[in-house]
């Protein structure tokens, strides 16, 4: 049976350099896992096909830089985004601190419609790494709790826990999402009856 729609999600990963986007990304999709780090320079996507009810959704996903050095080169895919998803290493108390930077740019640079409802999802990577893990769970609840009760996934990119979940989370929402919108754009438009222009009388003076 074909799909009833089609959508395409872009979706954009943000977090401190090293957190592990790409490589959170990499598993995701193709399965792969790498110890060697390679720092991403500006952004590239890969797609995932999901179905929500009769619906087909692709994700986009976004990977971007977190050096500073290549920030510039980011900050301009953050527009048309429908959800991000920032990226924490558990074993780095700092890269946990700046989240919040990371929201804060994107809100800047994307520029959503309504600020306050835009969907953010945190993943907490290398869970794998349960010895040196420095942020503790009660921190994760009280900043997602403070920020529109964001969803978090606790992920390792390195054993593939919770990623599934966590997008599974993001494509549900921006699926709900994107229905809502449609709603708004097409309404239930009734077809127009055109009349049939009734016959000018013999004799009409007009
Ligand atoms: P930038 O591209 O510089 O912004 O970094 P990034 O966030 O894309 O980090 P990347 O995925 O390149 O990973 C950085 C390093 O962390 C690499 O050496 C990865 O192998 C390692 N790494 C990523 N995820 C995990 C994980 O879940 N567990 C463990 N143990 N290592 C990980
Ligand atoms: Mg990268």
């Amino acid at each position: 049976m074909e799909p009833e729609k089609k959508f395409i999600a872009k979706i954009i990963l943000l977090g401190d350099a090293s957190v592990g986007k790409t490589s959170l990304l990499n598993k995701y999709i193709k399965n792969e896992f790498s110890l060697n780090y390679k720092t991403t320079i500006g952004a590239d996507f890969l797609t995932k096909t999901l179905t929500r009810e009769n619906s087909i959704v692709n994700l986009q996903i976004w990977d971007t830089a977190g050096s500073e050095k290549f920030h510039s080169i980011g900050t301009g895919f953050y527009r048309g985004c429908e959800a991000c998803v920032l990226v924490f290493d558990l074993t780095n108390p700092d890269s946990f601190k700046n989240v919040e930077e990371w929201r804060k740019i994107f809100i800047k640079y994307a520029n959503p419609a309504e600020e306050d409802k835009f969907p953010f999802a945190l993943f907490c990577n290398k869970n794998d790494m349960a010895n040196d893990i420095k942020v503790t769970e009660e921190e994760i609840k009280v900043y997602c709790l403070g920020h529109n009760n964001m969803p978090y996934f606790y992920v390792s990119a390195k054993e593939g826990d919770g990623i599934d979940d966590g997008f599974n989370k993001v494509c549900d929402i921006v699926y709900k999402r994107m229905l809502e919108k449609e709603d708004v754009i097409l309404p239930d438009i009734k077809p127009i009856r055109i009349q049939p222009i009734p016959e000018q009388k013999k004799g009409c003076p007009c």
